[in-house]
């Protein structure tokens, strides 16, 4: 049996279309998913949306609509767009379906059964927009209004279930002591570490004025707060209640998620988790935020980057390659168009579909279109052969941390390699000559350019599967399904006498702003 691979999204709210905060995530999780299932294992990734709740009612009301009305319609524009990203999720969770509240109701039956659950009094401030209560001190300290969003506060005054998170303080913290790889990165890790510390106090889990949710099983005057209905998405997705065939992929390898919903899912997540005496997952790693010109991102300015416009222009495979290979995961990034161009044209265009169209058309032009068999090497190919031979381990090292850009910078660094390699050896120089030494010469040169170009075919296919399969039409090989990572990415694997066929550009450059 292959090992299991299990990654998340988070799960997005309906009140809204999607935008590249949204895409990010979807799009690293995807990598992850790809990376993993070229290696061989078994990969489950789960997405999906986060549908109850008073965000979404009240943005349902305010469009005179219902709020499954409302879901119905944005669901779709989630996965419209995660068809265009070319996402290739296991499975979509709607937390309306009714595989997903039915399982709920028997977490929630379960953590009552346990006296994990006792009926309290809440009074206070509530973020409507984040969905969170909100302390007295950091009430004050925003002015009343949500640290986030910048909404005002609601003050509510309710009769509540109430979660005995306090409970799992010390369970937490002494996991955390043993567990570093638990939050990633490292200071994110420290943040919850002392967050912790600092005291956990029991949490409103029901909302007795809340039409819109999933009831409580106990009393169903209240339904359950959202971000506990959420949060158990990662398990029902799974069929947490009857334990067969998806749960083998519990415990999640990796949930994504942002850095502003760290305390949900690296606090109260676990602890939910063992009061369910359930595993908790191996990592959950937070990513930072987008800025879009140096700006905050927010529905006020209207300045959300829609991945649309990139998508129609460039397919997906730029705008996913510029997402993880701009900012160090975990970093805040920013975008712009000058910088998606400017890294699409010396990158893509210029490293990557050069090479490429340089490697085929010479082998077009000099070897009868045919890979050629490789003579004897010099330090020139030992040096290229050095960069080849120590992706794999470079890739897989940075893939295990979610370093994609790290992954990304030693791939591109055999591009960059590959072409230097062109220019020193110059084979349309040695092309001229009609010497035996000369003809050895150039068709070893084209066989370490087309190796070259396969492997970073292999390693890039994660990141941009549908240019990596046309890169791979043009440069005839079609084994990369059909062998493991383990095998397809060594060096020396293109056997000598693949045809190759020139096609068009994988990346045209483009000077239009
Ligand atoms: N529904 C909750 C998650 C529940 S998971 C059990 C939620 N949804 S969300 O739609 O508001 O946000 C989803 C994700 O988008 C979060 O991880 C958030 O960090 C991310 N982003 C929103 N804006 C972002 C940027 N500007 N930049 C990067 N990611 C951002 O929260």
């Amino acid at each position: 049996m292959p090992e299991t691979f299990y990654v998340t999204t988070p799960i997005y709210y309906v009140n809204d279309v999607p935008h590249i905060g949204h895409a990010y995530t979807t799009v690293a999780a995807d990598v992850l998913a790809r990376y993993y299932r070229l290696a061989g294992r078994d990969v489950h990734f789960l997405t999906g949306t986060d549908e109850h709740g008073q965000k979404i009612a009240q943005a349902a009301a305010r469009q005179n609509l219902q709020p499954i009305q409302l879901a119905d319609r944005v669901v779709e524009d989630f996965r419209s767009l995660w068809q265009r990203l070319d996402i290739s999720n296991d499975d979509f969770i709607r937390t309306t379906e009714t595989r997903h509240e039915q399982q709920l109701a028997a977490i929630m039956s379960k953590l009552v059964e346990q006296g994990n659950i006792y009926s309290g009094h809440y009074e206070g401030w509530y973020s409507v927009t984040e969905e969170q209560f909100v302390s007295e001190t950091e009430a004050v300290e925003n002015d009343y209004k949500c640290a986030m969003s910048g909404t005002p506060l609601q003050r509510v005054k309710e009769e509540n279930y109430f979660f005995r998170l306090s409970k799992f303080q010390d369970r937490l913290l002494a996991y955390l002591d043993e567990h570093r790889d638990f939050v990633k990165p490292a200071a994110r890790f420290n943040e919850v570490y002392s967050r912790v510390k600092e005291g956990l106090r029991d949490l409103a889990i029901s909302r007795p004025s809340l039409e819109w949710g999933i009831r409580m099983p106990n009393d169903p005057s209240h339904t359950i707060y959202v971000w506990v209905d959420a949060l158990c998405n990662y398990i029902t997705g799974l069929n947490y209640t009857d334990q067969q065939d998806a749960w083998r992929y519990w415990p999640a390898d990796v949930q994504l998620i942002g850095k502003d919903i760290l305390w949900f899912h690296a606090v109260i997540w676990p602890c939910l988790l063992m009061a369910l005496d359930v595993e908790l997952p191996r990592c959950v790693f937070a990513h930072g935020w987008w800025t879009h010109n140096g700006q905050r991102m927010s529905k006020s300015l209207g300045n959300f980057v829609d991945p649309s416009g990139y998508l129609d222009r460039f397919g997906p495979d730029a705008f996913r390659y510029f997402l993880l290979r701009e900012v160090p995961f975990g970093r805040d990034g920013d975008f712009s168009d000058e910088s998606f161009l400017r890294r699409y044209n010396s990158e893509l265009a210029n490293d990557l579909g050069n090479l490429l169209s340089r490697t085929v058309n010479m082998i077009e032009r000099y070897c009868d279109g045919r890979v050629p068999q490789p003579g004897g090497s010099t330090a020139q190919e030992d040096s290229l052969q050095t960069v080849g031979r120590q992706l794999a381990g470079r890739v897989d090292s940075a893939f295990v941390d979610c370093k994609f850009h790290t992954a990304l910078e030693s791939i591109l660094a055999l591009a960059t390699e590959a072409n230097r390699y062109i220019d020193s050896t110059k084979p349309f120089a040695l092309a001229k000559q009609t010497d035996p030494a000369s003809r050895e010469r150039l068709r070893t040169v084209l066989y370490h350019c087309g190796e070259s170009v396969r492997l970073l075919g292999v390693f890039l296919t994660p990141f941009m599967p549908g240019s990596m399969s046309r890169l791979f039409e043009q440069l005839c090989w079609d084994q990369l399904e059909r062998m493991p990572l383990s095998q397809s990415g060594q060096w020396s694997v293109l056997p000598a006498g693949t045809p190759v066929r020139q096609g068009p550009p994988l990346f045209p450059r483009t000077d239009r702003k």
